[in-house]
């Protein structure tokens, strides 16, 4: 017999007493009443048989459901397309023959560059990785495959004084900064960019006051020849971010920017993509990378870690994301004594 049942069986019993005895009227004082048994249920019985849950379930709006309904729509699509996408590069990636220098292909793709990237990053939430790297750098900044200048509002633009919990002073912000970039029509980019977006960001400020004092460059160079800045013979700080990727040598543009980065407070801040911590996502990036190289000029699958282990600089910071394909490290040159 169920526990259900067992426990009916008596209630049942003292409510046909209680119809007889008491015209319908059934209370605890009455002699007829008998408690149904509520402790001594057997120990293999189901307590929710007996103590049923309260019914939690709530009814979706039809708008709710209506957005529901697109969520899912939208999201299978995405997943299709990209499902369909790397089937394409799989086939192409069998034949195909890439050299190793990918970094021709952004002249091509500089104008569609920021819609390519704009939905994967916003799932990713890369702008906020940006943010927390980018608005780190002080002093005259020099940032390296700047690409469209998708880091570009995340500078503090101007230094000024900061005096931190325990009292000590320091200066944060931006003396200067350089923007460069392979591609002359990258840099472009993000010149025009920067005069819509920046200066009227600029002009606010100066309304309330603040007057900002920061000279801005753009120059369209390798990263690893460019030069430290007028009159000194370091940067502060180095920006590079998703360029690793790109080029052809990159142990030796780190080792390049070592060199033009200030030996003791100067740091190198890099926000880079690659392998991952798991075999089964390398198997994927290593199998689509020809194609991908060939249509992004980027190759997906560097081992970021060794690339900055060979460039022999000092980590001072290292965190990871996304299943281990998004790096970013805080570096600066090891100290010659
Ligand atoms: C994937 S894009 C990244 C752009 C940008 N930093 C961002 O985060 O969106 C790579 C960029 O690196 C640039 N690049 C490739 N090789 C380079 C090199 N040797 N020196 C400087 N820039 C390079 C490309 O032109 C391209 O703009």
């Amino acid at each position: 017999m169920s526990a259900s049942r067992i426990s009916r069986v008596p209630v049942k019993k003292a409510q046909g007493a209680g119809k007889l005895g008491n015209q319908g009227k059934l209370s605890r004082a009455s002699p007829q009443f008998v408690s149904p048994p509520t402790t001594s249920l057997p120990k293999r019985a189901n307590p929710l048989l007996t103590n049923p849950p309260r019914e939690v379930r709530r009814r979706l709006s039809p708008k709710g459901m209506a957005f529901l309904g697109m969520g899912v729509l939208v999201g299978s699509a995405y997943v299709g397309m990209l499902y369909a996408s790397y089937q394409r590069d799989l086939e192409r990636s069998r034949t195909l023959q890439i050299p190793p220098d990918v970094s021709d292909r952004y002249q091509r793709t500089a104008a569609s560059y920021d819609a390519e990237v704009d939905m994967s990053e916003t799932l990713m939430r890369m702008g906020t990785k940006r943010e927390e790297l980018v608005k780190r750098a002080r002093g005259d900044v020099l940032e390296v495959s700047c690409g469209t200048g998708r880091n570009m509002e995340y500078y503090e633009l101007g230094e000024k004084v900061v005096i931190d919990s325990k009292g000590r002073a320091s200066v944060q912000g931006c003396r200067s900064v350089t923007f460069s970039d392979l591609s002359p029509e990258m840099v472009e980019l993000a010149r025009q960019k920067y005069e819509v977006k920046m200066k009227d960001k600029n002009k606010n400020k100066n309304k309330n006051k603040e007057k900002v004092q920061v000279s801005v460059a753009f120059k369209a160079q390798d990263a690893g020849s460019i030069a430290p800045p007028e009159g000194r013979p370091h940067f502060d700080t180095v920006v590079q971010t998703m360029g690793l990727c790109s080029m052809p040598d990159p142990v030796g543009v780190l080792q390049h920017l070592g060199s033009i980065t200030e030996p003791r407070e100067g740091r190198i801040l890099l926000l880079e993509h690659g392998r991952s911590h798991y075999a089964w996502v390398n198997r994927i990036l290593d199998d689509v990378a020809p194609a991908h190289a060939d249509k992004h000029g980027c190759w997906w699958n560097r081992d970021i870690g060794e690339i900055v282990r060979q460039s022999g600089l000092e980590v001072v910071e290292m965190k990871r994301w996304h299943l281990g394909t998004t790096w970013q490290f805080v570096l600066r040159p090891i100290e010659k004594v």
